[in-house]
């Protein structure tokens, strides 16, 4: 029995060093696991804060996506008929700049209607870190139907709108701008409403301090829509690389040739024959579609080469370039084979005609109900998914190769869309 005492010793020390040992393995291990999960999460937490940053410094350089809403900071009346809007972003987050000449698109839910509508407003002051400010013009019923409803959104902004409201705004887009690493010299024409992305050229250039040469001709019709009259005066008596010719159509009794305006009558190309030579001008023009036409075919009869003229359409198009002549002659020839246009929701099939300038109207036409904005292919709005078929799109209209821009585009086969 002697003997069992000490083995019994044994085997128990044994048991209780072994059960140390464990204790102590299992110990560790958790410690380790308990430092690795940790290392894990300090290093998920880098990850995130660096992805957070990351995401932070692309948001700043980058322009938004969708509508961001901002804030009406003022409106102040620029003439009888128009009004600024200043607006600056109501997440306080700075404002992305833009190029002198481009625009915003905006949504607004005005009082009464269902839906909200969109439009497209120039951005009308140069870029600065404070606000973005467009000038709104009202706009009346076309003048051979005098007694259709007035524009909806022009006057909404100058009559109902107030400081303090918030709407919804795209980033600046618009492929209507100034480069601003030329330094060649530069002819703005402006019909109307159309001095708006000019205005925002030229104060561009001359906050800059700028020396290219500018030459703004203005046409429109008296001083009661003289639009940023006392501002252009006081920025050409200042910089001298400023001219500005202002001609008014229809002069009021109290308009004074010389004082508030240059000369008579419409504005047209001749007026510019003595410089037309220099090969380096270029030329932007914006205003309405007859004035555009005019300026855009003088130009060109001047023998101005089409890759210097660059114009923005407040509307539908109005100006048929001649270096895509060839193409919109081709498409007209094919659409002569009466294409199939198929708007699969609606269950509609439509042939084609050139009586319609673009997809919207033909759908417009035969009852098919389509959302659409700027009518002139830059908002987006009246994008649809193109299902089958092929559509040509002008050069300022960007569009996925699957999508369909309808306010500007036409077939070039037969088609199915998603409508
Ligand atoms: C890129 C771009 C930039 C622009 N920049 C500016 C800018 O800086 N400043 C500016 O003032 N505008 C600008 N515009 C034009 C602007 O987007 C609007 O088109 C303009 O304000 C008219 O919109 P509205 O809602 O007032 O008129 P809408 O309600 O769209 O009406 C347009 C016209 O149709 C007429 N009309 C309405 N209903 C009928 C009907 N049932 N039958 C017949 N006629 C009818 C109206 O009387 C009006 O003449 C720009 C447009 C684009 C595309
Ligand atoms: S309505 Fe704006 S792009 Fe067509």
């Amino acid at each position: 029995m002697d003997y069992l005492l000490p083995i019994l010793g044994t085997l128990i020390c044994i048991l209780v060093f072994g059960q140390f040992c464990w204790w102590t393995a299992v110990t560790f291990q958790a410690h380790r696991n308990c430092v690795n999960h940790l290392d894990q999460r300090q290093s998920q937490l880098r990850k995130k804060i660096d992805h957070q940053f990351r995401k932070t410094e692309t948001a700043q350089e980058k322009p938004w996506d969708g509508f961001r809403k901002f804030i009406v900071k003022k409106i102040i009346a620029e003439d009888e008929k128009s009004s600024s809007v200043y607006l600056v972003p109501e997440d306080r987050k700075p404002l992305p700049t833009f190029y002198a000449g481009q625009h915003l698109t905006f949504r607004f839910q005005i009082p009464g209607k269902t839906k909200p509508v969109v439009r497209c407003y120039s951005l009308s002051d140069g870029p600065n870190e404070n606000y973005y400010r467009i000038t709104v013009k009202r706009c009346p019923p076309p003048s051979h139907q005098p007694d259709a409803p007035r524009g909806l959104v022009s006057h909404y902004i100058n009559e109902q709108l107030a400081a303090g409201e918030i709407i919804d705004v795209k980033a600046p887009g618009g492929s209507f701008f100034l480069d601003p690493a030329k330094q060649n010299p530069i002819v703005l024409l402006a019909g109307g409403v159309g001095i708006t992305p000019m205005m925002s050229i030229i104060l561009a250039l001359l906050n800059a301090n700028s020396k290219r040469q500018i030459l703004l001709v203005y046409g429109l019709s008296n001083s009661t829509q003289h639009t940023f009259k006392n501002k252009l005066s006081e920025l050409a008596a200042q910089f001298q690389n400023l001219k500005a010719l202002t001609f008014y159509s229809n002069p009021i009794a109290t308009d004074q040739q010389g004082t508030d305006y240059d000369l008579p009558g419409y504005a047209t190309a001749n007026i510019l024959e003595p410089i037309l030579s220099n090969p380096s001008l270029e030329f932007y023009i914006c205003g309405p579609p007859p004035f555009m036409s005019e300026i855009y075919n003088g130009l060109i009869e001047h023998g101005v080469s089409d890759e210097k003229i660059h114009f923005e359409a407040f509307g539908p198009a109005s100006i048929k370039r001649t270096r895509q002549q060839t193409a919109v002659t081709g498409a007209d020839d094919q659409s002569t084979q009466h294409y199939e246009i198929e708007f699969c929701k609606s269950n509609k099939k439509i042939t084609w005609s050139n009586e319609f300038e673009n997809l919207l109207e033909l759908a417009e036409a035969n009852e098919i109900e389509l959302e659409s904005g700027c009518r002139a292919g830059n908002c987006g709005t009246c994008e649809l998914d193109l299902l089958e078929g092929d559509v040509q799109h002008p050069d300022h209209a960007k569009a996925n190769t699957d999508k369909c821009l309808t306010c500007v585009a036409r077939p070039k086969s037969n088609l199915k869309l998603e409508a």
